[in-house]
């Protein structure tokens, strides 16, 4: 089977390295033919902006070619076929797939019955590891290091698969978590229980205006009204957290504020101009952190 991400526990410490540094090559060269006689797959059986536009801007900015879809409804899916004939039939004609569906564990599936490398662009409220990558190249970028730092997430932890797939990168680098959430939303036990067995600690809170001061960075997160299957549970908790310029002294010199985006009403637009706000920048870096996973998984250098 070929080198697939479908989870961030697919890639070791160095790994993850060395796909931060690479991301750094192309940063400061981000034009290349390294992929020139490749056809990138972007298969979207949900909505996208970020994802499938940095990931379709890292193929052409590596000269590959690019098939795909943003709707499955224009597909043969909605004649009745399977995601495990869907793969098949896209890996004969791509060398990459970058799927996005909404189930989790489909990611899996198809790296299982595809001929050639799949990445995971999000399933469901499980993973959506190159957002990791490019949230910890964000990191490094913003702190000049990965090791030691005060880490805050904040908002929706029980179905934010991007904060449970950074959560399991950045343990590897002696983090500290503080998780803010409501009750409801909180981080899941099996992801606390991770921490526990490998020595790390976190705190758990309803505020977030006490936990400001105490972070390096502040990783704010949607609630998504795509993952509740009760509309009231939404309008509950869907405005639960809103992060504005004045709550945000007294903080770290040194603090960014990072969120995947897209947001709704968790962070005022009076931060955008704040010196900590870094989530467009953060978006941007997805270009050359999926560059540098494209052509890891391609075995191109
Ligand atoms: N961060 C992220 O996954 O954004 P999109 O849903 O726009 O791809």
């Amino acid at each position: 089977m070929p080198k697939s991400l479908i989870s961030i526990h697919d890639l070791s410490k160095e790994e993850i390295l060395h796909i931060l540094h690479t991301a750094s090559a192309f940063e400061r060269e981000p034009d290349s033919s390294l992929l020139r006689h490749k056809v990138i797959a972007t298969l979207f059986f949900e909505p996208s902006t970020r994802t499938r536009l940095s990931f379709e801007t890292a193929a052409n900015r590596l000269s590959a070619r690019i098939i795909g879809f943003t709707d499955s409804g224009s597909t043969s899916v909605t004649k009745g076929e399977s995601i495990k004939d869907t793969i098949k039939t896209v890996s004969n004609y791509a060398d990459l797939i970058v799927i996005r569906h909404p189930l989790e564990g489909s990611a899996r599936y198809a790296s299982e019955v595809s001929s050639v490398p799949v990445i995971n662009a999000g399933d469901g409220a499980n993973q959506h590891p190159s957002q990791t990558l490019l949230d910890m190249y964000s990191i490094l970028k913003t702190q000049q290091s990965l090791d030691g730092l005060q880490l805050t997430l904040v908002g929706d932890l029980k179905y934010g698969r991007t904060v449970h797939s950074l959560l399991q990168a950045m343990s590897l680098f002696s983090t500290r978590f503080t998780f803010v959430s409501p009750p409801e939303l909180a981080m899941p036990l099996e992801y606390k229980q991770f921490l526990q067995h490998r020595n790390l600690s976190y705190k758990e809170s309803k505020d977030l205006l006490p936990h400001i001061p105490e972070a390096d960075i502040l990783y704010i997160t949607r609630v998504q009204a795509e993952r509740f299957s009760e509309p009231m549970e939404y309008e509950k908790v869907k405005n639960v957290y809103s992060l504005t310029a004045s709550m945000l002294h007294p903080c770290k010199p040194n603090l960014k504020i990072l969120h995947p985006l897209p947001r709704v009403n968790e962070i005022a637009l009076d931060v955008d101009n704040t010196p900590q706000a870094y989530y467009f920048e953060q978006a941007r870096n997805g270009i050359y952190t999926r560059m540098a996973i494209m052509a890891y998984l391609l075995g191109l250098t």
